[in-house]
């Protein structure tokens, strides 16, 4: 096994408990609550999905809204990922599902033409972000030319709102002064929301939540590539889909999170 399996393996069991929180939240109360979704019987791609920890627990039913049918189970995940780092330790380390699939994808590439239009649902869940300015119009494209007409998409990521996006960008030459911005707001976020289902099914959410400010805003924001909440209003009307509902993921700073839905035509 190559050197880099451990590598991951370490910083995923450090990063755990963190992990488990934040999918859980998102997807239990997120995706469940906030957007009624239904996944039964679903064609589903998780872009950029990692080791595939959302894609396994949609393929296993475990996120259901369970839309009559006593567990939602989808026909088909795939777990579309760049790293082969993360798509050798996802099939290594997950159970394996006959409905669930990895396979490798860059969203930056020119599109392989038998994923067009294949899939009901699309996630892409802190991915986009992780592109430069000059990749995101064209992976945008991408990522949503994988929907059928009719096709849904949930879009989680470092979203911020038009002004705070300015800021950001002045605070970006200033290294002391972005971290005490993010830490201020983080903090304000984390201690005014209220985490119904976060906090009763973990306790301690709110010190996890305190603890992930210091690790990646900051380097989200001052090395990666946050989006303007008005860019993906505008990517998404101009690819054709419409939105049903927006907003900030509660808990957690300068995430949001856009459900739309494709235009028939
Ligand atoms: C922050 S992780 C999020 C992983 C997963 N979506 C989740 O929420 O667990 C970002 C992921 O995007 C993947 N990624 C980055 N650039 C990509 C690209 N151009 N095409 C496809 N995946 C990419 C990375 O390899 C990584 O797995």
């Amino acid at each position: 096994m190559n050197e880099s399996f451990w590598e991951l393996d370490k910083v995923f069991k450090r990063e755990n408990y963190f992990s488990v929180v934040f999918y859980h939240f998102i997807m239990g109360e997120l995706l469940i609550s906030k957007t009624g979704m239904c996944t039964h019987n679903k064609s589903i791609a998780d872009v950029g999905g990692g080791i595939g920890y959302i894609g396994k627990n949609l393929a296993s039913g475990s996120f259901s809204l369970r839309c009559g049918h006593i567990v939602d189970i989808p026909e088909r995940v795939v777990v579309l990922e760049n790293s082969d780092d993360m798509l050798s330790f996802g099939k290594q380390r997950f159970r394996q599902l006959s409905n669930l699939e990895y396979r490798k994808f860059n969203l930056a590439d020119p599109l392989q033409e038998d994923l067009r239009e294949q899939f009901d649902i699309i996630i892409s869940i802190s991915v986009i972000h992780n592109l430069d300015y000059s990749q995101q119009p064209k992976a945008f494209e991408n990522l949503l030319s994988l929907a059928k007409p009719n096709g849904e998409f949930l879009y989680v990521d470092v979203i911020l709102e038009d002004t705070e996006y300015e800021l950001i960008q002045e605070l970006k030459s200033n290294s002391d002064q972005l971290t005490t911005y993010v830490l201020d707001r983080s903090l304000e976020v984390s201690t005014a929301s209220s985490l119904p289902l976060g906090n009763a099914i973990y306790p301690h959410i709110k010190q996890v939540i305190l603890y992930n400010p210091i690790l990646s805003p900051i380097n989200t924001l001052r090395d990666e590539y946050p989006l303007r909440v008005t860019d993906v209003r505008t990517m998404l009307h101009n690819s054709g889909f419409n939105i049903i509902s927006e907003g900030d993921v509660p808990g957690f700073a300068f995430f949001k999170y856009f459900y739309s839905k494709r235009v028939v035509g």
